[in-house]
């Protein structure tokens, strides 16, 4: 039943970056993209065009997008969570849009100000046009395992979500554990729900580390098949509007499983490194990836042994 084949969906430059309180230049975002791409990284999700009051590390989306220098076969994706945002993504020619709703109301209200009928409401122009510019459109629906705000949440209240979104022609549905506190028999009963609406292609995970359950959570969703994933390369981030929730999984720490299991994602690992470097580097701090870490820690000792 586990996959031989998974994708990692790096989501580095955006939910990594957006809860960064410094200012991380343009060009290091750019740089950033380069070098996950260089990486073998295939889909990249590259920043968001949601309101810069709301999120200003992520007001230079249009620069970013124009600064990049496309590889063919990489797919990019931002996020979009209205018409405005849409309209200002369309000129940046995104492979694929984000719409972000939340399985809980006192989420849904704290991110996007709404409620999830309003979300809903707001999403269904999106999608549309979206499509009609021959563009897909992935879905997360967040804090599918528990919310700040509201606490536990509920296999139920996670389907509502998705029919809604499967409802409105959402082409992909993410499944998200934005504060990490999901285990794997919890995020098994959710993944079902997702299961039911969408096809195991068109399904994916998305797992912050907070709790230190994500790589359990992912091997869970393989064991049920599910092959698409998304990670932070260096485990950057965490979300503006759930506090001291950390970042996404680290790309590194999940490839170092994929690959003990033997299971194929074109992703080098070395060449990860450098991104997670690069990136680290331009942050002034180590990785949060354990993987990242180690291997860090092991080129600088070889390094070195060659100048001694
Ligand atoms: P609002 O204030 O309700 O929007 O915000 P509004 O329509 O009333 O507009 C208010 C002002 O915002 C206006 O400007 C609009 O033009 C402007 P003003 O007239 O005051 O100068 N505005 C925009 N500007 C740029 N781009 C836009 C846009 N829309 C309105 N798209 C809104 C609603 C959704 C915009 C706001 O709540 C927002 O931007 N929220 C950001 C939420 C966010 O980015 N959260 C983090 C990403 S989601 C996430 O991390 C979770 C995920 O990783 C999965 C997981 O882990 O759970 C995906
Ligand atoms: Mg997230």
């Amino acid at each position: 039943m586990i996959p031989s084949h998974v994708t990692l969906v790096e989501v580095g430059p955006r939910d990594g970056l957006q809860n960064e309180k410094q200012p991380v230049a343009t060009a290091h975002k750019v740089e950033l993209v380069h070098l996950l791409q260089a990486a073998g990284l295939r889909e990249i999700e590259v920043t968001s065009f949601v309101s810069p009051k709301w999120v200003p590390q992520m007001g230079d989306n249009t620069a970013v997008m124009a600064g990049i220098q496309r590889q063919p076969g990489v797919r990019y994706s931002v996020l979009t969570p209205n018409m405005k945002g849409l309209d200002a993504a369309l000129a940046s020619r995104p492979d694929e849009i984000v719409v972000f709703g939340a399985a809980s109301e006192a989420f849904s209200q704290r991110n996007i100000n709404c409620s999830i009928e309003e979300s809903i409401e707001r999403f269904r122009p999106v999608v549309a046009a979206a499509h009609a510019n021959a563009i897909k459109v992935r879905c997360a629906v967040s804090v599918a395992l528990g919310c700040p705000y509201q606490g536990e949440v509920t296999p139920d209240e996670v389907e509502r979500v998705v029919l809604l979104m499967k409802g409105i022609g959402v082409d992909h549905c993410g499944i998200a554990d934005t504060i990490g506190v999901g285990t794997p028999k919890r995020v098994q009963a959710a993944m079902e729900r997702a299961l039911k609406h969408f096809a195991i292609s068109e399904v994916s995970g998305h797992f912050h580390d907070t709790y230190g359950q994500a790589l359990s959570n992912i091997y869970a969703c393989l064991e049920m098949g599910i092959h698409t994933f998304d990670a932070s390369v260096a485990g950057l981030g965490g979300c503006p509007y759930a506090k001291g929730a950390t970042g996404n999984v680290g790309t590194e720490d999940v490839l170092f499983m994929l690959d003990g299991l033997g299971i194929e994602t074109g992703i080098d690992m070395d060449k990860l490194i450098d991104a997670a470097a690069y990136i680290s580097g331009v942050l002034g701090r180590k990785p949060v990836s354990r993987s990242g870490n180690a291997l860090m820690a092991k080129r600088a000792a070889k390094a070195e042994a060659v100048v001694a």
